[in-house]
This record gives structure tokens, C-alpha cells and sequence, in this order.
């Protein structure tokens, strides 16, 4: 791939800015764990697998401008950078099982120096960061299988590269589908408000020389009903023992027109995004985020000042709309119940 989403070098992260893509490629520079935090809330970083990385490698920033004397002092320090990342956005599941793996690897060494314990947490997060990108490629290969040659492929939101450690999920899929050398094209829809397909998954698949259509969200129904569309692949932000899935806001949307249009649909996710502590998915909490993002675009008014807005960032999909869920362990079908529980090895 032609760019780096997050990175940890001489002991800064190094993260490409989502916020000012297509138009330009800016990588940021971050030396504080606080800066990390306000990069993932504002969206320089996004996507599940790739805020689990950036989260991790914010508490191995954190833990190294930690002064203290003692280790209870050290810790005490340590849950509060923990608490401060896992304040910043309340839906995707990487997040918080990113700085739980952090905490037990600190909790691990705890009986070492504090450089140690420094130590430790920083080679975890580029772990992490590594395991990633193996991740995704293995959900490739599982997810490829499912992609008939000359297939249309339709996604929602970016789950690409940009929104993991590279490859991707849902674009992961297709990218092996045509490493593969299938003849296969995708459609992307633009995922308003934030316009994650447009701007990302457009730029992301152009990039690589995959025939890509863009389209309004509003297009996907039209598209299906004329037999234009082969299967759907979407990413997840989490997944709930029962297989219910929370992904960017529409993909509910789309997952019912697929159903209504016979037209598989797809859920592409690392282990690491399965919650199997809930149920269903209606516990899952659901981030709103400003209403700006509605009423404007690029700082441009395009609704009258005072209208009431509502702007939920992911809906749930039903399991019973999902033909699969692949994983980097394999594939998911029928009772998600078991199935999930035995791909996750719990
Ligand atoms: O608000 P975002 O851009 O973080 O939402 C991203 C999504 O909904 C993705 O589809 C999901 O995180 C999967 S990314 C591999």
C-alpha cells in the first residue's frame, strides 16, 4: 500500500490525517497521549481496528512521560491515561479491548522497573499494530472466497486500509478478491455525513487500480433492484454474541435492501471487534456525534440555522440480515451464537 494509516517511530505515532483527505496527505506527528485522544474523537484516525492501535500506542506514549516514585503512583497515572483514551469514542469494541490488552501487559511486568513495565507497553502496541495487518490479510483470504469472479461488490464507510493498520476488512476482501485476479468492481457509497466512502474508500480503492463507482447513500436500493449489484461486504465496529452488528450509520439500510433484493451481505471484522459480554445488539452503545457534521459541509450552512438534528454514527444490523461474518479465523454462517464463540477460540 501506498500509505501509512499509524505508525510508532523514535518514539512519536505517526498518523496520516483522514480529516483532509482526498485533498491532501498530511501525516501528524503526536508525542502526547492527549493529542492521541483528541485525534481519534476528532477523526484524524478512525475506524474500529485502526483506533485500537492508535489507543494502544497512546498508553505506551503515556506511560513514558509518567513521573513518579513509586509503582502505586505509576498505575494510578497509568488508569488515568486508560480512562482519557477510553473516553474518546463509545461504539467501536477495538478500543476498549486494545487498552484492556495494554493494562494486563503493564499488570504483566509489574513486578519489573518502571522503564520495563515503558518497555513492554510499547513493543505491545506495535504488537499490535503488526497483528493487524496479518489480521486483515487473513480475513482477505477467507473473504475472497466468497467473491465470484466478475462480481459487483457494494461498501459502505471505509473499512480499508485507512481504518486499520493497512489492508483492511470489508476492502480487505476485495483487495484479495482482486490480487487474486478476479475481475471484480466495487461501488462505494458515500456515507454521509462524514462521507467516509467518498472521500477514503474512493480515494483508498482508486489508489490501488480497483474499478470503483461512487455513490449517494440514497442510490444503493436503485442499484440492487436492477440486478447491478452482486453481494454487499461491509466492516463492524462491534459485533454481539447473537452476530447483531454495529457499523457506520446506513449499513442497516443496506443490509434490508439486500435481503429484500436476495443479494448476500457481508460482515467483515477482526476477532478483536467481537463483544460477546452482550447479548444482542441492543445494548450497544451508539456514539452521536456533533450536529455540524448535518447541517454543513466544509464549514458551508446547507440546512437553516436552529433545525433540530439528530445524528446517530452507527446503526445496528439485525444478525438475521447477514449472510456471513468472516474473521481472520474463518467464516461465520447460520447460528452466530456458537459459531461466534468457537471462532473466537472462548
Ligand atoms: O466513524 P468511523 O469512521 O470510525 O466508522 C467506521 C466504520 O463504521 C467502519 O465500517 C468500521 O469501523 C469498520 S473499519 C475496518
Amino acid at each position: 500500500m501506498s500509505f501509512r494509516t499509524i505508525e510508532w517511530r523514535d518514539d512519536t505515532v505517526i498518523m496520516i490525517d483522514q480529516t483532509r483527505l482526498p485533498g491532501a496527505e498530511i501525516y501528524n506527528t503526536y508525542s502526547d497521549f492527549q493529542s492521541i485522544a483528541e485525534a481519534i474523537k476528532g477523526m484524524i484516525i478512525r475506524g474500529a481496528p485502526a483506533i485500537g492501535v492508535a489507543a494502544a500506542m497512546g498508553v505506551a506514549l503515556g506511560s513514558r512521560s509518567i513521573i513518579a516514585d513509586t509503582h502505586e503512583s505509576f498505575f494510578r497515572q497509568l488508569d488515568n491515561i486508560c480512562e482519557v483514551l477510553g473516553r474518546t469514542r463509545p461504539t467501536a469494541v477495538n478500543l476498549f479491548w486494545a487498552i484492556e490488552r495494554m493494562k494486563r501487559v503493564a499488570e504483566k511486568n509489574r513486578g519489573g522497573t518502571l522503564d520495563t513495565i515503558r518497555d513492554a507497553l510499547k513493543k505491545e502496541a506495535i504488537r499490535i499494530e503488526k497483528e493487524d495487518l496479518t489480521i486483515c490479510k487473513n480475513i482477505g483470504k477467507w473473504g475472497a472466497t466468497l467473491i465470484p469472479e466478475g462480481a459487483t461488490v457494494l461498501t459502505h464507510c471505509n473499512a480499508g486500509g485507512l481504518a486499520t493498520a493497512g489492508y483492511g476488512t470489508a476492502l480487505g476482501v476485495i483487495r484479495a478478491a482482486h490480487e487474486a485476479g478476479k475481475k471484480i468492481q466495487v461501488f462505494a457509497d458515500e456515507t454521509r455525513p462524514w462521507l467516509q466512502g467518498a472521500r477514503l474508500t474512493a480515494w483508498e480503492l482508486m489508489k490501488e487500480g480497483i474499478p470503483t463507482t461512487l455513490i449517494a447513500d440514497n442510490m444503493a436500493g436503485f442499484f440492487m433492484s436492477r440486478g447491478e449489484i452482486t453481494c454487499c461486504v461491509v466492516g463492524a465496529d462491534r459485533i454481539a454474541a447473537n452476530g447483531d452488528t454495529a457499523n457506520k450509520i446506513g449499513t442497516y439500510s443496506v443490509a434490508v435492501l439486500a435481503k429484500e433484493n436476495n443479494i448476500p451481505f457481508y460482515v467483515a471484522a477482526p476477532v478483536s471487534t467481537l463483544d460477546l459480554t452482550l447479548a444482542d445488539g441492543s445494548k450497544i452503545p451508539i456514539e452521536e456525534r456533533p450536529y455540524s457534521e448535518v447541517t454543513h459541509i466544509k464549514g458551508i450552512a446547507i440546512a437553516p440555522a436552529g433545525i433540530r438534528v439528530r445524528n446517530p454514527s452507527f446503526d445496528v444490523t439485525p444478525a438475521r440480515y447477514i449472510t456471513a461474518i468472516i474473521t481472520e479465523n474463518g467464516i461465520v454462517k447460520g447460528d452466530y451464537r456458537s459459531g461466534l464463540r468457537k471462532i473466537s477460540g472462548t
